[in-house]
């Protein structure tokens, strides 16, 4: 059977979307910053050295917060070497992915940045190598207005105006045996906890994360999560998911499902969440900030022995995926799964935003490029604001290697009401034939198509380049609206964005 069939309804509601479930990452590795978004003589780039033609990309996504400095990069951070005259600061051995550091980008030119790129800035405290007093003075020199050593000094370095930063991560990974300065859970738990306790007093409307896994198949999960939170659980607003994912054995069916795994995923971190709340008898619900989740695979960072042999060099071109279209669906799979849990996950971070593993890429000297997984991120990030709703949807089944009925039709409505607009993403995960969808949009009235913009293309492999943009999207003409009730072909692998104007 190649038809699907969809209710969407305005009563079934999931939730308010938390704009920043469009997040993204900016980490202090590889080009991301240097050539990446930082490119001083670039032909683009402003007094700042900011690349114009990159953060008019960013701005053109829409991105709501991103994440910095790190990453693994964190656990090392010392920002007192990245603020003040560029001329006085110190370069550094940077340890979680041997470069050079040269620090000549640090904390305010990122708070800068973030204001030519609209975006709120999300910080990380070091809880590998530092601890409270360093998390204490960093969030004094950012937020605090004026009068102490710490924040008088941001002022002498030409920022009278504190931050405000209200996001802040309390360390990074701190369960990865990789991590500089890698903790148990307890003794995670009660740092992060005691941190977050001192943070709070010096500034109460910040918002804290914890912690969590670095992917669900570390050994330590989710017991990591339920030791962490019974010490930071009333401290803190979110606890962290992070999750990559590849198409190593060549299987894309199979790799298609893979966001069947975010999914459960994230439910065993809400439950988790759930069973501390229960413990403590709390009436607080923890929300979830899935703050690094994209395709990773194409290239590895570096083994231990590439690592070893590396020689020390400035923004040195590492984990710089060339995505396919494949990825770009996988990508759309994994949007639509965060959005069906937008009641729980109120923040994440597409990793990273420009170079690393990014939608946007750059020729250091030359073109700023949109990668395949630009497209759907673009798409949910303009499109999807408003509401969440629940569709019900009945879509034909497959199984594969990892996985047994998979709907070949993944799907998430959302309605903006402000904007008046109802739109349906949908993948179509069959990679062989196209489904017809039938939506009854039975609560809406005056129900007319704007556009149904899709992106496919006949290689699932085909990438995209600074010299040519082989994946792109397109608009479909399949889809027709008569009296609430819409019709349409989503073809085969593809990525569907149907935008409807309601009332
Ligand atoms: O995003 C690349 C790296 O992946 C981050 O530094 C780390 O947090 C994760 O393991």
């Amino acid at each position: 059977m190649n038809h699907a069939k969809m209710i969407v309804d305005k009563d079934f509601k999931i939730s308010q979307i938390d704009k920043r479930v469009y997040g993204s990452f900016i980490e202090h590795l590889g080009r991301a910053v240097y050539t990446g978004i930082y490119e001083p003589g670039h032909p683009t780039a402003d007094k700042n050295g900011f690349r114009q033609d990159v953060l008019n990309l960013v701005k053109e996504l829409q991105v709501p917060i991103v994440r910095y400095p790190g990453g693994n990069f964190v656990s090392g951070y010392q920002w007192e070497d990245g603020v003040g005259p560029r001329e006085k600061r110190p370069a550094r051995l940077e340890l979680a992915w041997r470069t050079l550091e040269t620090n000549q980008f640090g904390l305010n030119e990122f708070a800068d940045w973030c204001k030519l790129a609209n975006t709120d800035y999300m910080m990380a405290v070091n809880l590998g190598t530092r601890g409270i007093p360093e998390a204490l003075a960093l969030l004094e020199y950012c937020n605090h207005p004026s009068g102490t050593a710490w924040s008088d000094l941001r002022v002498k370095h030409g920022y009278q105006a504190p931050h405000n930063i209200r996001t802040w991560c309390l360390g990074n990974e701190m369960d990865g045996p990789w991590q500089i300065g890698h903790k148990t859970a307890t003794e995670y738990g009660r740092l992060a906890a005691e941190t977050a306790k001192a943070m709070k007093m010096i500034d109460p409307t910040i918002e804290l994360v914890s912690c969590g896994s670095s992917n669900s198949k570390m050994p330590t999960f989710p017991d990591w999560e339920s030791e962490t939170l019974s010490h930071t659980y009333d401290y803190v607003d979110f606890i962290s998911m992070h999750q990559y994912y590849g198409n190593r054995d060549n299987d894309s069916a199979n790799f298609l499902a893979c966001s069947l795994e975010m999914d459960a995923f994230i439910k065993t971190v809400i439950s988790t969440c759930d069973y501390i709340k229960a413990k403590k008898r709390s009436n607080k619900t923890l929300n979830l900030s899935f703050d690094e989740w994209n395709v990773w695979f194409h290239s590895n960072a570096d083994s231990d022995d590439q690592m070893a042999n590396r020689p020390w060099t400035v923004a040195p071109p590492i984990l710089e995926d060339n995505y396919n279209f494949e990825d770009a669906l996988v990508v759309g799979c994994l949007l639509i799964t965060l959005l069906k849990h937008a009641d729980r996950v109120k923040m994440a971070c597409l990793a990273q935003l420009v170079n690393v593993i990014a939608p946007i890429m750059t020729d250091a000297g030359g073109k700023a490029w949109k990668q395949t997984i630009f497209y759907p991120y673009l798409h949910a990030s303009v499109y999807g604001r408003g509401v969440s709703l629940q569709p019900i949807l009945e879509s034909p089944k497959y199984d594969c290697k990892s996985f047994t009925d998979v709907p070949y039709i993944e799907s998430a409505v959302t309605y903006n009401e402000e904007a008046g607009e109802v739109t349906i993403f949908a993948v179509n995960r069959s990679l062989t034939d196209g489904i017809s969808l039938s939506c009854d949009l039975r609560s809406f009235s005056d129900v007319k198509l704007i556009e149904h913009i899709t992106l496919e293309n006949d290689d699932l492999k085909a990438v995209n380049s600074s010299a040519c943009e082989k994946v792109a999207p397109s608009h479909s003409n399949a889809t027709k609206v008569d009296d609430g009730k819409l019709e349409t072909m989503l073809n085969k692998a593809s990525w569907n964005v149907i935008r409807l104007s309601v009332k």
